[in-house]
């Protein structure tokens, strides 16, 4: 189980080590799930400090996005070994937002999970269908597409590094979540699809729901047999709701995983 807060473009510095403080205070001493934090690029270094004396296990940190590229022209980005540096043991790739406001494509996608993966950075790989998509019957075959294209030439061992985060498009900060049940049946097709067509062992991977993600509803999603935790957007900006979030997954943990 894992609970990824993707602050997306919230929190100053200066907010980022404040939450931080707040949480590794309030944090249970026996906690069973990992958080991992992933705010805006002028964070990291702040999280570096803040989490230099907390096991990985507990509260670790990485980044929303990245480039391909190693270094060079190209302005306003950021690459792995930047990342990496900063202290760094995540990274999106893929985020829909990434996809729907900056163009990102597949194949773009591709060289961004290479880049992370080249520097021992675990990616948090988005995959999910629009509102649009589903209603046309296309849900399937957009997680293939999105799976063996942004997967495409990767060895089995790289495939299995990365942690794929389904994020249904019209779920994501409208409220709306995705019932446990279609989560669930979105899931296990994404098991699948990797161990048939990518030839994984799926089972050891970490596939976790996106979208609307609550303390309300998280319980009853990450219960869910093929959900391994949560990326969570809104709801991760407070500290009395992370822990609530934390709560619910140490729960699940408990009772059945
Ligand atoms: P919300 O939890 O705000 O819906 O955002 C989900 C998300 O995009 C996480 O990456």
């Amino acid at each position: 189980m894992l609970l990824a807060a993707n602050w997306k473009m919230n929190k100053t510095p200066t907010e980022a080590r404040a939450f931080v403080r707040e949480y590794l205070v309030a944090l249970p001493r026996d906690v069973k799930t990992p958080t991992v934090i992933l705010p805006p690029f002028p964070a990291l270094t702040v999280l570096a400090e803040e989490l230099e004396d907390v096991p990985p296990e507990k509260v670790s940190f990485g980044a929303q996005n990245l480039h391909n590229e190693v270094k060079g022209a190209f302005t306003g980005e950021v690459s792995a070994s930047m990342l990496k540096d900063c202290g760094c043991r995540w990274a999106t790739v893929g985020h829909s937002e990434r996809r729907r406001i900056f163009g990102e494509q597949n194949e773009f996608l591709n060289k961004k999970l290479r880049a992370a993966l080249s520097q021992n950075l675990t990616p948090i790989y988005c995959i999910g269908e629009t509102l649009e998509e589903r209603e046309a019957g296309k849900l399937e075959e957009i997680l293939v597409t999105q799976l063996t294209e942004g997967f495409e030439g990767l060895s089995s061992a790289s495939v299995e590094r990365t942690v794929i985060a389904y994020e249904p498009v019209w779920a994501i900060g409208t409220g709306k979540t995705a019932t446990p049940e279609q989560a669930q049946e979105a899931h296990a097709f994404v098991r699948r699809t990797l161990a048939d067509k990518l030839q994984v062992n799926a089972r050891k991977m970490e596939i976790l729901y996106g979208g609307s993600v609550t303390p309300e509803n998280a319980y009853s999603l990450l219960s869910q047999k093929d959900i391994d935790g949560a990326l969570v957007g809104g709801a991760s900006l407070k500290v009395d709701s992370l822990l609530s979030l934390l709560a619910a997954s140490d729960r699940v943990l408990q009772e059945k995983k």
